[in-house]
C-alpha cells in the first residue's frame, strides 16, 4: 500500500476539498465579483478525471472528501461523480459530503442520500428574502428553503453556514440560531476572509466572532464540545437547543497548527492552503502521463504546505490572494 500524506510540519493530510466547478448561480458579495470570468470547459477536468484523482488521494490517505464549487450542484451530471466517489464510503473513505448554496438541492437531495452522503452544509447568510437577494446579488431564497425541505425528506443532516457580516446580517445571528434550533440544523458562523477582489471592501463588514459569541452567551449558555468534524470549526452546545454551534475563526484565532486539509480546483490545481497562491498543477501530468505521472507531484505539493495563512483585514489591507473563494470552494 502507498504511504500516507504528511506535510513538512508533520501534519497528516486526510481531508480533500474538491471544487467541481468555478461557476455558480449566485454572486455572494464576499465571495465573487459581480462580473466573473469563468473557465472555458476544456480547461476543466472531466468528471472521470476528478474521480481518478480522488481514487489516488484516497489511496494516499484521504478519509474525508467534500465537494464544493462554485456551486457543486450546477455541474452537469454531478450525480455520476457523487455515486462514483461514494463507492469508497465504508471502505477507506469515512465521509463524502458537500457544501452547497441550496438553490438546486431539491432536485439532488435524494441522489446524494442514495450515494451515501449523510450530511451537507448549506450556505445561508440571511432568511430575509430581500436581504438574501442583496447578499447573493439576485438569489431567490425560496429555492433554498425548498432545498432544505428536500434534504430533510431525503434524511440528510443539515448544517447551515452563515458568514457573519457587520451591518449586513449581524442582527440576524441570534434569530438564525433560534430558527436552526427549531429546524434541527446545526449552525456554523464564519469570519469573512479576504480572498480575491470582490468589488467590496471586506473591512467594512468584518465581524470578529469573539464579539458575536459574547452576544450569544448573554442569551444562551454555550458549552465547548470536544466534537470535531475534521474541519476548522470549534463546536459548542447551545443550552436548551439540542444543536451544535460551530465557530470558524481564521482571523481571531487561526486553526492552522492542526490543519489536515488540501484542496483541488476544477482545473486540477492542488492548493495546500486556502490563504496562499502556491499550488501544483496535476492536469497536464494526468493528461500526458496518467496517474503514475501525478504521484510524484503529490510529494512536491506536500512540501509546499505553509505553516499558516496570513489573512489580515484592516485599513489598506488588500486581498490575500488574487484567486476568489469560488475557485477553491473555501
Ligand atoms: P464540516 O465538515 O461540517 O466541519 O465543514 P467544513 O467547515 O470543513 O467545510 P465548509 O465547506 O462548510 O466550510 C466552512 C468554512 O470554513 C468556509 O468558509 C471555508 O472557507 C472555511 N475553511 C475550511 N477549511 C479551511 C481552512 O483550512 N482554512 C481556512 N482559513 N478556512 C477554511
Ligand atoms: N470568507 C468566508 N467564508 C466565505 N465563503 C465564501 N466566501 C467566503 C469568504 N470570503 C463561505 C460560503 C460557504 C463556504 C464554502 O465558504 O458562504 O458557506
Ligand atoms: Fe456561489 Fe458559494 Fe460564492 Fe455564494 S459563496 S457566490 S454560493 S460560490
Amino acid at each position: 500500500s502507498r504511504t500516507l500524506m504528511t506535510d513538512g510540519l508533520g501534519r497528516r493530510i486526510s481531508y480533500l476539498r474538491i471544487s467541481v466547478t468555478d461557476r455558480c448561480d449566485l454572486r455572494c458579495r464576499y465571495c465573487m465579483a459581480e462580473k466573473m470570468q469563468f473557465l472555458p470547459k476544456n480547461q476543466v477536468l472531466t468528471l472521470e478525471e476528478i474521480a481518478l484523482l480522488a481514487d489516488l488521494f484516497i489511496a494516499r490517505g484521504i478519509r474525508k472528501i467534500r465537494l464544493t464549487g462554485g456551486e457543486p450542484l450546477v455541474r452537469r451530471d454531478i450525480g455520476d461523480l457523487v455515486r462514483r466517489i461514494g463507492r469508497h464510503i465504508g471502505a477507506e473513505l469515512e465521509e463524502l459530503t458537500l457544501t452547497t448554496n441550496g438553490t438546486r438541492l431539491a432536485d439532488h437531495a435524494e441522489m446524494l442520500a442514495d450515494a451515501g452522503v449523510r450530511r451537507i452544509n448549506v450556505s445561508l447568510d440571511s432568511r430575509d428574502p430581500e436581504r438574501f437577494a442583496h447578499v447573493t446579488r439576485g438569489g431567490k431564497i425560496d429555492q433554498v428553503f425548498a432545498g432544505l425541505d428536500g434534504a430533510r425528506a431525503a434524511g440528510l443532516a443539515v448544517k447551515i453556514n452563515m458568514v457573519a457580516l457587520k451591518g449586513v446580517n449581524d442582527d440576524e445571528i441570534l434569530p438564525m440560531l433560534r430558527w436552526c434550533g427549531e429546524e434541527g440544523f446545526d449552525l456554523t458562523l464564519i469570519e469573512t476572509m479576504p480572498l480575491g477582489n470582490t468589488g467590496e471592501d471586506r473591512t467594512d463588514h468584518y465581524l470578529p466572532l469573539t464579539l458575536v459569541a459574547d452576544r450569544i452567551r448573554a442569551e444562551h449558555a454555550l458549552t465547548p464540545l470536544s466534537h470535531r468534524t475534521g474541519g476548522p470549526a470549534r463546536y459548542h452546545a447551545v443550552e436548551g437547543m439540542g444543536i451544535k454551534l460551530g465557530l470558524i475563526t481564521p482571523l481571531t484565532q487561526n486553526f492552522c497548527a492542526d490543519c489536515n486539509r488540501i484542496r483541488m480546483t476544477c482545473e486540477g490545481k492542488i492548493f495546500m492552503c486556502l490563504g496562499h497562491e502556491d499550488h501544483v498543477d496535476f492536469k497536464a501530468a494526468l493528461r500526458e502521463g496518467g496517474l503514475t505521472a501525478v504521484e510524484p507531484l503529490i510529494d512536491r505539493a506536500l512540501r509546499l504546505k505553509p505553516a499558516a495563512h496570513d489573512f489580515r483585514i484592516g485599513a489598506g489591507e488588500g486581498a490575500a490572494t488574487q484567486r476568489h473563494m469560488s475557485v477553491t470552494g473555501g
